[in-house]
């Protein structure tokens, strides 16, 4: 090792210090000799050598770099006790990066265990997570996660060490505490104290507490003993932040500078690659260098092996720039709160003379050509609809009453009343808004109302004052709108809290704006208190001839008085709630709203009200939903989506077209969020739940029906099957062009419908209603398929209140014991009444997994159980001349269960399946063909259907030989006239196959339909 000498100036300053009370005893030479003796020790048995150099050189550096960083005026008021503290200061700040050898194979016993599994859960990103499992082999990776651990508590380890005491991250403490503790024994207490503080400073962020910092501390009665600790903190941090050349790696955690890719700052520290760092000198106004010019900016030069070098200290610097920009706004406050003059003016760095080899020297990033950018906003890409500038304006002031309203309750203020009033004048073309809201403040209209991009509402400032209130406002971009009908834009405005009236004048949106405060007199007494009025001068070849349409159009439930006032006449915009929209719409549209054949029901449920029409059936004694018919298309109906009282969405909740009457509003923190053109719903958690509600509402509709016919002393059967009856209306209405409504989303239709209790079950001697959800719990029911039962079904149904089972009436009728009922412990009633999505949703979740059979009674039991493992392929059989009807089911079964030993038959039919068993020629044979078609592709799925569909036939054709099975098979696939599906029939299915099974087949099934006897 070199001799160790105190060579820099800012040592000889720090030096004449020790003549001075407070630190006599101390000998800085000596301290630098031992510091160097500690590095170079732990350089020879440590860890992490490899990528960080820790010898006197560093410290040289920093310190001869204060030469620079700080400016000469500083430098002389700087006093010794200052440059003592900054030598010091240096001397250490880093010395919490040592790790010893035997810290690191202790590791376990500090916070590494949890801190790397926080690492490797993602909970500090998945790329950085990513990236740190991608080091390989295990070993460097610890070493990796430890080194971070280290730099990222490496400020607070020192100034446990100076301090002495116990490091609760790092229980295990290293030797060196003792060496580090004797050297600065002879310093004052509170000097020792104040050092461990500016040591740490270095990576905390809390440069703007000025107790702690002290601008104008002091160790003695001298002037000589005080200090600026403040200015000392910022220019360590500054001179450590700045140590970037040579093969330094920084001391700041990489997760914190590129969380996406630590491992790009580790390869810029490996290349060696900055050459130098300095201030960077200006040029006068003819471009020549002019060395005299103050100078504050740093410039950075540095040449690359590959990218990821470049890329890893780019964004390194970035994080420094904030750093310096920190660093002058806490001197200047300093400087300004204590009457002092400590210059800090590094503000910027440049970092265009950084290359990468390979790659053009010329640096290019992204710019946003704002001309074109607002060009495309209010264009026809996003806004492309003249129409929405009345709502956006209007949305804006109902904000900012809503607001107003907020902030005045919570003053206890009840007075206030909301209001809106839009005025036309179509001679001078001036379209006005004006609202008592809010109004704004200089500050509001810089920070969001002209910033693009920048909503109020979503501010973290303002969320946090008021965080319970809800806007409509999201993008920060409605004030664009404007641009689409006007150049010329005043804008008068109040704020709540302030004297002054602003009136902003804007020309044309690429264009300056000018500003000037009113006198209270010169503004229209609504806004007096406060208020805005946004007022366009309309371009003349815009067409504002349905301005009440439009608004009429978007704006249902405003929660505030909203007024229109054409050149001739005042009209009132909006609705208080959705049943008195869709009331008065359908009123004024012809129906007869009179509550006895025809009424609106409105429907609430956690911020969201539904309002839906419904009629009257005599004869059935049901409200059921009204269809909307599309009469007059000039007209837009009172059906869509609101959020916060705004349409939308103009197609029936829920549903993809129109077909019922109806129109939601959600309010509220839940409330779903609409997408940047305000078109439609985002995808999110919010849309599922309003969505949940909404068919939550619809279905309540039909089980409080289901409630009302069961008072009005129809039997839970009879209502049980109304309900069903209602429901598939429901599930199959049609929009106003007559076809199928679709559901917006049928998983979460089938999520509500799970729950809702339209399953008619029975058990012991009652019948009951339960939901899917239920029954899953239970996790088994029966079916039974007979007369019997269901002229038992049929009688009960019309015995008045009754609630009975048809299995007690059997038992009494049958006697309990021939009656042959004591297996059925959960009997699911009715299955061919019940709705197609509920018969389906039930399918998917049960299979049979027992059948019995009682041929006395022409009956078949199926017990159906939860599906854990699939029993049965299930194929559909398509009718080629009734496309919509019900397709009919078959199962082929795949495994073995519980059957009863008297089933010899082939197959059993049950009145809408049949089931082909497994101890049969043609059950093995249908196996093959559908694990030989296992990829169901449409084709395969035709051709599946077609051979299930030729077998059933051959049940009630038993007779046939070999050329008539043969002459059959070929009418029947002829009989399609498409030679298409016959060659693609033959080309999946071996002919002889097919016949020799259905030869060997004994078509015989167990069938409880067959003993009807048909007219023909
Ligand atoms: N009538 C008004 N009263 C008070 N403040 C207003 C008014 N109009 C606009 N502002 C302020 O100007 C900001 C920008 O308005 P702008 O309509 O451009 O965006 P936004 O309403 O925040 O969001 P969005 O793009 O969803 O409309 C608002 O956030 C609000 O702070
Ligand atoms: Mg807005």
């Amino acid at each position: 090792m070199n001799e160790i000498k105190l060579t820099s100036f800012a040592e000889k300053k720090a030096e004449k210090a020790e003549n001075l009370r407070p630190f006599s005893g101390l000998k800085l030479l000596h301290i630098k000799k031992q510091i160097a003796s500690i590095l170079g020790q732990i350089g020879r048995n440590g860890i992490f050598d490899e990528y960080t150099k820790h010898d006197i050189s560093h410290i040289d550096f920093m310190l001869d770099s204060l030469d620079w960083i700080i400016p000469p005026k500083t430098q002389e008021i700087l006093t010794p006790t200052d440059w003592l503290m900054l030598t010091l200061s240096i001397y250490f700040h880093d010395l919490g990066m040592l790790v010893t050898k035997e810290e690191y194979e202790n590791r376990n016993n500090s916070d590494f265990p949890e801190f790397k599994e926080q690492i490797i859960k993602g909970e500090l990103g998945l790329d950085y997570r990513d990236k740190v499992l991608g080091i390989n082999p295990t070993d460097r990776q610890d070493r990796f996660i430890y080194q971070e651990l280290v730099r990222k508590n490496h400020a607070q380890r020192i100034k446990y060490w100076i301090l002495d005491e116990k490091n609760p991250i790092f229980p295990t403490e290293m030797n060196i505490i003792n060496e580090i503790k004797s050297l600065i024994s002879k310093a004052d207490n509170m000097f020792r104290r104040d050092l461990a503080l500016i040591c740490e400073s270095h990576h905390l962020d809390d440069l703007d507490d000025f107790e702690k910092y002290k601008p104008n501390q002091q160790y003695g009665p001298t002037s000589q003993e005080t200090i600026n600790l403040h200015y000392c903190a910022i220019i360590l941090r500054t001179a450590d932040l700045l140590h970037i050349t040579s093969d330094r790696t920084p001391s700041i955690e990489f997760s914190l500078i590129n969380p996406t890719d630590p491992i790009s700052q580790e390869e810029w520290a490996k290349q060696r690659a900055v050459k130098a760092i300095r201030p960077k000198v200006k040029k006068n106004k003819d471009g020549r260098v002019d060395s005299s010019l103050p100078k504050d900016t740093l410039e950075v030069i540095a040449l690359f092996e590959n990218e990821f070098g470049f890329f890893g200290l780019i964004s390194y610097l970035n994080y420094a720039k904030l750093q310096l920009m920190d660093s002058c706004k806490y001197t200047d406050m300093a400087n300004r709160l204590n009457d002092i003059n400590y210059e800090f003016p590094w503000k910027d760095i440049d970092d265009s003379s950084i290359e990468a080899k390979d790659f053009s020297k010329e640096q290019f990033e992204f710019k946003l050509d704002q001309t074109r950018i607002l060009d495309l906003l209010v264009g026809h890409t996003l806004y492309n609809d003249s129409s929405v500038v009345l709502r956006e304006l209007t949305q804006n002031g109902i904000d900012a009453s809503k607001l107003m309203k907020y902030e005045l309750d919570n003053r206890g203020d009840n007075d206030y009343k909301p209001e809106i009033e839009i005025n036309w004048n179509s001679g001078k073309r001036e379209l006005s808004f004006m609202d008592n809201g809010t109004g704004m403040t200089l500050e509001i209209i810089k920070n969001h109302l002209l910033k693009v991009g920048s909503s109020r509402y979503q501010d973290e400032n303002f969320l946090k004052k008021y965080p319970n209130f809800s806007s409509i406002s999201r993008f920060g971009i409605g004030l664009l709108t404007c641009f689409l009908i006007a150049d010329d834009i005043d804008i008068t405005t109040k704020y709540f809290d302030s004297d002054e009236i602003i009136l902003l004048k804007i020309k044309k949106i690429h264009g300056k704006y000018l500003l000037k405060y009113l006198p209270t007199d010169s503004i229209p007494s609504m806004i007096k208190n406060h208020g805005t009025i946004v007022k366009l001068y309309v371009r003349s070849e815009v067409n504002l001839e349905k301005i009440e349409h439009n608004l009429k159009k978007w704006i249902l439930f405003p929660d505030c008085k909203l007024t229109f006032n054409d050149d001739q006449k005042q009209i009132k915009i909006g609705y208080n709630s959705p049943k008195e929209l869709l009331t008065s719409y359908l009123k004024e549209n012809g129906y007869d709203v009179d509550d006895k054949i025809l009424k609106v029901k409105e429907v609430h449920d956690n911020g969201v009200t539904l309002a839906f029409a419904i009629k009257y059936i005599e004869h059935w004694k049901e409200w059921n939903f009204l269809e909307y018919t599309e009469r007059n298309r000039d007209i837009t109906p009172p059906i869509g989506t609101c959020v916060e009282g705004i349409r939308v969405d103009f197609t029936t909740p829920g549903f993809k077209g129109r077909n019922l009457f109806a129109v939601v509003n959600t309010t509220g923190k839940n409330a779903p969020k609409t997408n940047v053109a305000r078109s439609n719903i985002e995808v999110t958690p919010e849309r599922e739940a309003l969505l949940s509600s909404i068919y939550a509402l619809y279905l309540n509709h039909i089980s409080d029906e289901i409630d009302n016919l069961k008072q009005g002393g129809f039997s839970i059967s009879w209502a049980a099957k109304e309900g069903n009856y209602l429901l598939r209306d429901f599930t199959r209405s049609r929009d106003f062009l007559g076809r199928d409504a679709e559901f917006e989303d049928i998983t979460t239709f089938e999520k509500a419908l799970s729950k809702m209790n339209l399953i008619l079950v029975e058990k012991g001697n009652s019948r009951e209603l339960v939901s899917i959800e239920e029954l899953s719990s239970i996790n088994h029911y029966w079916t039974i398929d007979c007369v019997s039962y269901s002229s038992a079904d049929s009688l009960i149904k019309e015995v008045k209140s009754s609630n009975t089972s048809a299995l007690s009436l059997l038992r009494t009728i049958f006697g309990s014991e021939d009656s042959n009922t004591d297996h059925i412990d959960y009997l699911l009633c009715n299955i061919n009444q019940t709705d197609k999505n509920i018969e389906r949703l039930l399918e998917e979740k049960f299979q049979v997994d027992s059948i019995k059979i009682i041929p006395e009674q022409r009956r078949l039991d199926l017990k159906w159980s939860l599906v854990s493992e699939k029993i049965w392929e299930e194929i559909l059989i398509e009718d080629e001349y009734h496309r919509n009807r019900n397709k009919s089911k078959c199962y082929i079964q795949l495994k073995d269960f519980e059957i009863d030993s008297s089933i010899t038959q082939t197959a059993i039919n049950s009145s809408n399946a049949l089931f082909i068993l497994k101890n049969s020629e043609l059950n093995k044979y249908l196996v093959k063909v559908i694990s030989d078609l296992s990829e169901r592709t449409q084709e395969n799925r035709i051709i599946l259907s077609k051979v299930v569909k030729l077998i059933k036939s051959f049940f009630y054709h038993k007779e046939f030989n070999k050329a008539k099975v043969e002459e059959f098979i070929e009418s029947r696939l002829q009989r399609n006239n498409n030679e298409d599906i016959e060659h693609l029939f033959w080309d999946k299915i071996n002919k002889e196959e097919l016949i020799s099974t259905i030869l060997k087949t004994n078509f015989i099934k167990y069938d409880t339909t067959i003993w009807f006897r048909r007219d023909w």
